[in-house]
């Protein structure tokens, strides 16, 4: 690792509270004038701090980057934004209780009750962690209190992609209060902003609206504990001046890495400028922090790009698979999901049964879903069992160890799903242990999905957790695959562990996501790579710090394939498919190709019963996954390209293009089959990102058996002719999807 300090100025290592107002004093005193200038640059964008005459930190200008021999130090002279009445609205950290009255990125409470910050910089430096990372760190203090802030600002310059981080350091004599601690503050200067962010419901996520942002402050947050965002995701757009399309506009991306609840806020300030600031939510989340120690705060992960949504899906893409997800370069298993085809129904011989269907099949795996487990209170519905990590021993007399080698034997891998953060009522682990549940003592409990949380701040019960995963890895080492789930919203937030350590209740939303960190890290550590999926009944959980140890996640409990096109649609432009599971069901009678089709735009898996699949809908499902196999490489690693919007036309279409250019893959599904227009796709779709000197043959695959291509055979064209004319897929009423395969002919 190279170092370079650009600007640390030397600091006495032995403090006093006295000796440190002194010395910040003097040092803000020489600096005043100084105007340190921190740009913070990617491979196309900018974002650059400024220190001001009063020694505040400020952000002077985010967007595209200059060129050399600019100087950014020029800019605020080209803005007469001097109107001071709030404070300083461009505050690079906004703290709260002195010079500032908008909202704050962060709000103390002092050992002694006083609750003004001040923060003033001191130094910062940027170490290169290789050619295309580094960290610029910025170090702030308050003159007065014995308060420390790092602002983290860590680059991926080819991704263009930048994470920010804050850590925040007590070196008061007393515990000091966080009540608020944002882990990012930003600021913009355009014409407009356009905000799309998310909502929705179970079997209804990832419903997209675009507002203009109006003077105020809009929030986007959660309260709901675990599985967050189940009616809102840390995930938005901002787009700067007008609406963005696929490939115009200036935007950015953005989504906070946190598995708990989250506020985001965006206040415009009285010049129409966009003030953001992002971080874990601090309702009732006040943290306690005692001398010495320090808190990080999540990272927040931004993108920005002059050139439309596609590209900067496209950069969150790349930087996912390289720098986050969880063996983001690697494959993934195809499998045979039992949850629809038994639900809780089920016993050895029946999965002895599946495995082979799984095998006639053509997948890598079977995954054994719900109901294995639970003696005293079987699992069989999902009112009892959760928690009793045993074997159902009526169900599964010998245990999972004979299944895993069953299935060995019938040549697939076996994968298990857990929900090991929940508890039903009706458990003997809720019978033993009820001080690791989330509840109120005094109040009625109340469920979702009949089940409480089990309370991660609480050590034991993080031993607990990860006993749960280790004892099955133990027992079984051939265990492929993991299904994590998380099924209930946290109610009567309250911890017994808190209480009983004497710690602030109001720690516990913070403190259970950091225990199931630990958790994680812990099961990482042992099982770097065993494959596991982040699951939540639906779109409820994914970001991108649980995505370190996740190598996929499940967007919907909607397999529903008219409505999966759109919740994939837009949870695409956040996450790669190589990380979406989506899966074959019957939860919809449309016809089976096109169920297939939708799947293998992310990670293709099976939930039917193959043995009532008729003949022909069984040898196309086997050419499928042998197709899929195929084309794998290409949707797994390759680079997505938004075709044909189904919010605007009836009808869906994107592709994936690998590295070199040579392979493409281009998907389309009817998405408005209405009366009267028996043929939607009378237009020929241009493709994107290919080389427009090379020749790609065109061919038609995954068709269903008896069914020929309407495309003609032999059909050769140049990139430059498929990007400026296009090519028709001909998707229509008869044929509602089509999957087609670009490659080129030398
Ligand atoms: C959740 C998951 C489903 C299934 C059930 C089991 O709803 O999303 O896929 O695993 O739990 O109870």
């Amino acid at each position: 690792m190279r170092m370079s300090i650009i600007f640390t100025p030397f600091f006495p290592g032995k403090q006093n509270t006295l000796f440190l107002v002194f010395c910040t004093f003097l040092f803000s005193t020489w600096l005043a004038g100084q105007h340190v200038l921190i740009p913070i640059e990617t491979s196309q964008n900018a974002l650059v701090l400024q220190v001001d005459k009063d020694n505040h930190l400020g952000i002077i200008y985010f967007g595209r980057k200059l060129g050399p021999g600019n100087d950014y130090g020029t800019i605020p002279r080209q803005y007469r934004q001097e109107e001071n009445n709030a404070g300083i609205y461009n505050s690079a950290y906004t703290p709260s209780g002195s010079w500032s009255l908008v909202e704050p990125a962060i709000r103390i409470t002092h050992g002694d009750g006083n609750t003004s910050l001040d923060l003033q910089y001191i130094s910062h430096q940027t170490s290169k962690q290789d050619e295309n990372v580094s960290v610029t760190t910025v170090l702030l203090k308050d003159p007065v209190y014995a308060v420390e802030v790092t602002l983290n600002y860590k680059v991926y310059a080819a991704e263009n992609v930048m994470e920010q981080w804050t850590v925040i350091v007590n070196k008061e004599k007393k515990p000091i209060t966080l009540n608020k601690y944002a882990s990012s503050n930003l600021y913009f200067i355009a014409d407009d902003y356009y905000l799309t962010h998310y909502h929705g419901t179970w079997a209804r996520e990832m419903k997209p609206e675009e507002t203009l942002l109006t003077a105020g402050i809009k929030v986007l947050d959660s309260k709901l504990g675990t599985r967050a965002n189940l009616f809102q995701p840390p995930t938005f757009m901002l787009s700067f001046d007008k609406p963005s399309t696929e490939d115009e506009g200036k935007v950015l991306f953005g989504t906070l890495g946190w598995s708990g609840n989250f506020q985001i806020d965006l206040e415009m300030d009285s010049y129409h400028n966009l003030r953001l600031i992002a971080g874990i939510n601090p309702h009732a989340s006040e943290y306690l922090l005692k001398p010495n120690q320090e808190f990080k705060t999540p990272s927040f992960i931004t993108t920005y790009t002059e050139h439309g949504k596609g590209e900067a899906s496209r950069n969150l893409h790349n930087w996912a698979r390289k720098y986050r997800l969880l063996d983001g370069e690697g494959s993934r298993l195809t499998l045979l999901n039992n949850w629809e085809a038994t639900y809780f129904d089920f016993d050895e011989n029946k999965l002895a049964g599946l495995f082979k269907d799984g095998k006639k099949l053509g997948v890598d795996m079977f995954l054994l879903d719900d109901g294995w487990f639970g003696n005293k209170y079987p699992r069989n519905s999902d009112r009892a069992g959760l928690g009793d990590w045993q074997e159902n021993v009526n169900k599964l007399p010998h245990g999972i160890g004979y299944l895993v080698k069953e299935a060995k034997d019938a040549g697939l891998k076996f994968g298990i799903w857990l929900e090991p953060e929940m508890v039903n009522p009706k458990s003997e682990l809720y019978e033993k242990h009820r001080d690791w549940v989330i509840r109120q003592p005094e109040r009625p409990e109340y469920y979702f999905r009949n089940q409480l949380v089990l309370d991660l701040s609480n050590p034991e019960v993080q031993n607990f957790v990860y006993g749960i995963l280790d004892t099955l890895f133990i027992k079984n080492p051939d265990l492929a695959f993991i299904k994590w789930d998380c099924n209930a919203v946290t109610f009567n937030a309250n911890s017994a562990y808190l209480k009983r350590t004497g710690q602030l209740q109001t720690q516990l939303y913070v403190d259970y996501v950091k225990g199931l960190y630990k958790v994680l890290e812990k099961i990482r550590a042992k099982y770097p790579k065993v494959p596991m999926m982040l699951c939540s009944g639906g779109g409820g959980r994914v970001d991108y710090e649980a995505l370190k140890y996740f190598t996929e996640f499940w967007p919907s409990d909607d397999t529903d394939p008219l409505e999966r096109i759109f919740i994939q649609w837009e949870s695409s432009y956040f996450f790669p498919a190589i990380a979406t599971c989506n899966h074959i069901t019957d939860w919809s009678s449309l016809p089976l190709k096109f169920r297939t089709d939708v799947a293998m735009m992310g990670k293709m898996g099976y939930d039917i019963v193959v043995s009532k699949l008729s003949e022909k809908d069984l040898q196309f499902s086997q050419q499928a996954v042998v197709n899929y196999r195929s084309i794998s490489d290409v949707v797994w690693h390759g680079d997505l390209y938004r075709l044909v919007n189904p919010w605007e036309k009836p009808f869906a279409s994107l592709m994936c293009v690998n590295e070199n250019k040579s392979r493409a893959v281009v998907f389309s599904y009817l998405t408005g089959n209405r009366y009267m227009i028996p043929t939607v796709s009378q237009t020929p779709v241009r493709l994107k990102g290919l080389d427009p000197k090379k020749k790609y043959s065109i061919k038609e695959i995954n068709l269903y058996p008896g069914t020929q291509s309407t495309l003609g055979a032999d059909m050769v064209l140049s990139g430059e002719y498929l990007m400026t004319i296009g090519f028709n897929p001909d998707v229509n009423a008869r044929r509602s999807s089509v999957i087609v395969e670009v490659v080129e002919v030398k």
